[in-house]
């Protein structure tokens, strides 16, 4: 079952079209990755989905409740509902540097103030000890390798109970001996049926955890399907020649 639908996204930044009527579902449970060169709308499409960018066209839904319907947003109330059913993860963390990694993760449920300080506590606890962090509660930001950073920045994401996570890169700014535990937290949550959409350089992690691949260029999905079928036997020239460059 389609989880979030987006039909005929437009996105222009001025002149330029970034996002040319892109169209796709993401099933529950699905893990998609989004592939593509620099440029091509990748971030865009994905902030698009949170809000974080307004779209000029189309309709992007969550579990039928619209976002975005042609164009016309929903009430800004039924805008936190649905974009709160998300989480996102970004390439530069944008942890809080001034509060340790245990306020990290507790200030936006704290903020909320749906739940006991008991519950988020003790959800923190849970999550700091399943990204192999419990040591480093009271630690700050500054003080922690970009691969724990970007750790942190999933617990916290995490903590909102998002039903979907939105992924941006969330490796590229690391060194690559860094990548492979920030992966294997990913990889993890892939295995509990998390749904997410990842945007990655990283072509093994999309072979190997995600069940669909999307390659976009120039604003548009030009070709998408499970790994195993594009990676092996790209259709599109475009996606042939993309890989051609990208697995080299
Ligand atoms: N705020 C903005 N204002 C103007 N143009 C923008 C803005 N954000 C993005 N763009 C342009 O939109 C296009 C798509 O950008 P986007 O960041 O979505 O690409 P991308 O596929 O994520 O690239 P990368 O792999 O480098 O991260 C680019 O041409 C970019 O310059
Ligand atoms: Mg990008």
């Amino acid at each position: 079952m389609a989880i979030i639908e987006v039909s005929n996204l437009k996105k222009s930044f001025g002149q330029l079209d970034v996002l040319k009527q892109i169209t796709f579902d993401v099933n529950k449970n699905d893990v998609v990755a989004v592939i593509g060169p620099s440029g091509s709308g990748k971030s865009t499409m994905l902030r698009s989905l949170i809000h974080l960018e307004e779209i000029n066209g189309g309709s992007v839904s969550v579990d039928g409740n619209y976002l975005v319907k042609d164009g016309n947003y929903s009430k800004p109330q039924d805008i936190k509902r649905i974009t709160g059913r998300m989480g996102m993860v970004f390439q530069h963390f944008n942890l809080f540097p001034h509060l340790t990694v245990k306020d990290n993760l507790e200030i936006a449920p704290k903020m909320l103030k749906t739940e006991s300080k008991a519950a988020i506590q003790q959800r923190s606890t849970e999550l700091l000890k399943k990204i192999g962090l419990s040591e480093r509660a009271n630690a700050y930001p500054s003080m922690l390798s970009g691969g724990q950073k970007q750790r942190v920045a999933i617990a916290r994401a995490l903590m909102l109970n998002p039903e979907i996570l939105l992924f941006d890169e969330p490796t590229s700014a690391l060194d690559p001996e860094l990548t492979g535990e920030v992966l294997q937290v990913m990889k993890d949550l892939a295995e509990e049926h998390m749904t997410m959409i990842v945007v990655t350089h990283e072509m093994g992690f999309a072979r190997e955890v995600a069940n669909r691949v999307m390659f976009m260029d120039n604003g548009e999905i030009i070709e998408s399907g499970h790994p195993t079928e594009l990676f092996d036997n790209p259709k599109n020239e475009r996606t042939k020649a993309f890989l051609k460059r990208s697995l080299k």
